[in-house]
C-alpha cells in the first residue's frame, strides 16, 4: 500500500521569474537574518550565567548554598540546583515571546516586517540595559520580559521577510540563515560566558548580560537601512515602492510577471478577513496539524536542556566550573557547524531523509548519555563522575547535538514558512511561533524538578518523545523539497492519509493546474 509520499520535485515544477541573484539581496537577507543573533544569545546566555557564583550568591542564595554544599559530592548531584526562582528567571522570556508572538502579527501586517524588526530590536536592547543593572530578581525578570517581547517580534516578522526577499531558488538556504543565526548567537554567548566565568565578582554576570546589547545594535541599526519587503509593500498600498524595490533585489527591470503574482496574491489574501478564523477549515488541517506538532516534537526532543542548561547539566556531573563552560563552548560550536550540514544538503537530499537520519542518532545518543549517568550516579546521585568518564558524556552529548542541528533545528523554522497557503500565512507563522516558546517555557520551567526526580531517567524520557515523532515524520510529513509554495497544496492532496481533507478545489488557489506537479507526485510515490 502506498503509505508515504515522497515528491521528488523535478524543477520543471518550478516557476523560475526572470532575475539576477544580485548582492543587494543576500546583503539584506544577512542583515535580516541576523536577527537570529537576539534569540540565540538569550538561550546560550542564562545557563551559563546561572552557574556563576557571585550571580547566584546575590539573585538566588538559597540555590548557592545547596551548590556549595553538593561540592562535597555527599549530596544528591540531581537536585542542586533545583529552584523554582532560578527557572523562572530563565523562561520568563519565552513566555512573553508567545506572548508578543501572537501580538506582532498585526503589527506586521500593518506597519511591514522592517518596522517590527526595528521595533524588536529597540525592545530587546531596552532589555539587555536593564538586566546588565540589575539590582534585585525583579529587575532581573523585568529584563527578561523585555529581552521576550524584542525576540518575539524578530521571530514574527524575520522568517517571513526572508522568505519574501529570497528568489525562489534560493529561499530554502536563505531562510536557514535565520537558524544559522540562532546557533552562532548562543556559541558567541557560551564564548562570552567562558570569558567573564574568570572575572571575580559581579562584573562577570553584568558584563554577560549587557553584551546583549551587541546584536540587538546589529539588528537595530541594520533594519533602520532594510528595505521593505515588496510583498509587504503592495499589501500596505506603496505599489510603486514595491516596484522599485523588486527591480533593485532582482537586479533587472522587467519584473512584470513577478509583480502581477504578488498584487494577485495580496488582493486574494485580502479577501480573506480573519487570517486565524480561516485557518480552522477542513482544508488547512494538514498543515495546521504540521504547524503545531513540528514546534512541539522539536522542544520535546529535549535540546533546550542542553542550550539553557549546558553548564549547570556538565557542573552536575562533575566538571569544576571551567571545564562545564567550556564544555558548552565545545557544543556551541557543534551546533553552529551542524547546521552547516543542513544548509547545504537540503535542497538536494529533501527534508525527510534529514528528519529520520537526525531523530534514530539523537535517540540513541539519549539512551547512551542517561545509561552513562545511571551507572555512574545510580538514583541516588551521591557519587563523583572521573575526568574521563565525563568527557565521554560530553562526546555523546555532542553527537545528539549535531542530529538535531542537521535535522529538527533548522528544518522546523524552514516547513512552517513554506508550507501555508497565502491566505493564512501570517497567523499560521505566529502560531508556530507561539507553540514553540510554549513548550520552550514548559522546559525550561520543568527541567530542573525533572533532573531533581526523574535523574538520569531525564534523557529516556526526550528520547521517548524522539521515537514518536520520527515514527510522526515517516507517517505524515510529505516531502516537500523543490516544490514551490504555490504548488504545495498538492504535496497533502496526493498524501496517503492528508489527501483526505482536500477536496477537489483545495489546489484551485494557484489558477493553473500544475500538471507536472501533479505527474510527479503520482510517479514518485513511494510504498513501504
Ligand atoms: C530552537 C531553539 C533551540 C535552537 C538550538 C532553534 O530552532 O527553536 O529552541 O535552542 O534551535 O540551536
Amino acid at each position: 500500500m502506498a503509505i508515504t509520499g515522497f515528491v521528488s520535485g523535478r524543477s520543471s515544477t518550478q516557476k523560475a521569474y526572470p532575475g539576477k541573484t544580485t548582492p543587494f539581496v543576500i546583503l539584506t537577507c544577512l542583515v535580516a537574518a541576523t536577527s537570529g543573533l537576539i534569540f540565540g544569545y538569550d538561550l546560550g546566555i542564562s545557563g551559563g550565567v546561572t552557574s556563576m557564583e557571585p550571580f547566584l550568591s546575590k539573585f538566588f542564595p538559597s540555590v548557592h548554598r545547596k551548590m556549595m554544599m553538593a561540592a562535597d559530592r555527599s549530596s544528591n548531584q540531581y537536585c542542586k540546583f533545583d529552584s523554582q526562582l532560578l527557572t523562572t528567571f530563565t523562561s520568563s522570556l519565552y513566555l512573553a515571546t508567545l506572548v508578543t508572538s501572537l501580538l506582532a502579527s498585526t503589527v506586521t501586517r500593518a506597519l511591514g516586517r522592517k518596522n517590527s524588526m526595528l521595533i524588536g530590536g529597540v525592545i530587546f536592547l531596552a532589555g539587555s540595559v536593564m538586566n546588565g543593572a540589575a539590582e534585585n530578581v525583579a529587575m532581573l525578570i523585568v529584563g527578561r520580559i523585555l529581552l521576550g517581547v524584542g525576540v518575539g517580534f524578530a521571530c514574527q516578522s524575520t522568517p517571513l521577510y526572508l522568505s519574501e526577499m529570497a528568489p525562489p531558488h534560493l529561499r530554502g538556504m536563505l531562510n536557514m540563515g535565520f537558524q544559522l543565526m540562532i546557533t552562532f548567537g548562543i556559541f558567541s554567548a557560551n564564548l562570552v560566558n567562558y570569558g567573564t566565568s574568570k572575572i571575580i565578582g559581579d562584573w562577570s554576570w553584568r558584563i554577560s548580560l549587557s553584551l546583549a546589547a551587541v546584536p540587538a545594535m546589529i539588528i537595530t541599526v541594520g533594519s533602520v537601512f532594510l528595505p521593505d519587503s515588496p510583498n509587504s509593500l503592495v499589501a500596505r498600498g506603496h505599489t510603486e515602492k514595491a516596484r522599485t524595490t523588486l527591480q533593485r533585489i532582482r537586479g533587472i527591470q522587467d519584473v512584470d510577471e513577478e509583480f502581477n503574482d504578488m498584487v494577485a496574491a495580496s488582493d486574494e489574501s485580502k479577501r480573506v478577513r480573519h487570517g486565524w478564523s480561516n485557518m480552522g477549515k477542513r482544508k488547512h488541517r494538514p498543515q495546521l496539524v504540521m504547524a503545531v506538532l513540528l514546534p512541539s516534537f522539536q522542544q520535546l526532543t529535549g535540546i533546550n536542556v542542553i542550550m539553557f542548561y549546558a553548564p549547570v547539566l556538565f557542573k552536575t556531573i562533575g566538571f569544576g566550573s571551567n571545564g562545564s563552560l567550556m564544555s558548552a563552548v565545545i557544543v556551541g560550536l557543534v551546533n553552529m557547524f551542524a547546521t552547516l550540514v543542513s544548509i547545504s544538503t537540503v535542497d538536494k537530499i529533501g527534508r525527510r531523509l534529514l528528519y529520520l537520519e537526525g531523530g534514530p542518532q539523537m535517540f540513541v545518543c539519549q539512551i547512551i548519555v542517561g545509561t552513562l549517568i545511571a551507572v555512574n550516579f545510580g538514583s541516588t546521585g551521591e557519587a563523583s563522575m572521573s575526568k574521563l568518564y565525563a568527557w565521554i558524556v560530553v562526546a555523546f552529548i555532542c553527537i545528539y547535538v549535531a542530529g538535531f542541528a542537521w535535522s529538527w533545528g533548522p528544518l522546523t523554522i524552514l516547513l512552517p514558512s513554506e508550507i501555508f497557503p497565502l491566505e493564512i500565512r501570517t497567523a499560521a507563522q505566529s502560531l508556530a511561533i507561539s507553540v514553540n516558546m510554549f513548550f520552550t517555557f514548559s522546559i525550561a520551567q520543568a527541567f530542573l524538578p525533572l533532573l531533581c526526580h526523574l535523574k538520569f531517567g531525564l534523557f529516556y524520557f526526550f528520547g521517548g518523545w524522539v521515537v514518536i515523532m520520527t515514527t510522526f515524520i515517516y507517517f505524515f510529513l510529505p516531502e516537500t523539497k523543490n516544490i514551490p509554495i504555490e504548488k504545495m497544496v498538492l504535496v497533502w492532496r496526493d498524501h496517503w492519509f492528508w489527501g483526505r481533507f482536500i477536496d477537489d478545489d483545495g489546489h484551485a488557489h494557484g489558477g493553473q493546474e500544475p500538471v507536472d506537479a501533479v505527474e510527479n507526485n503520482r510517479k514518485v510515490v513511494s510504498a513501504i
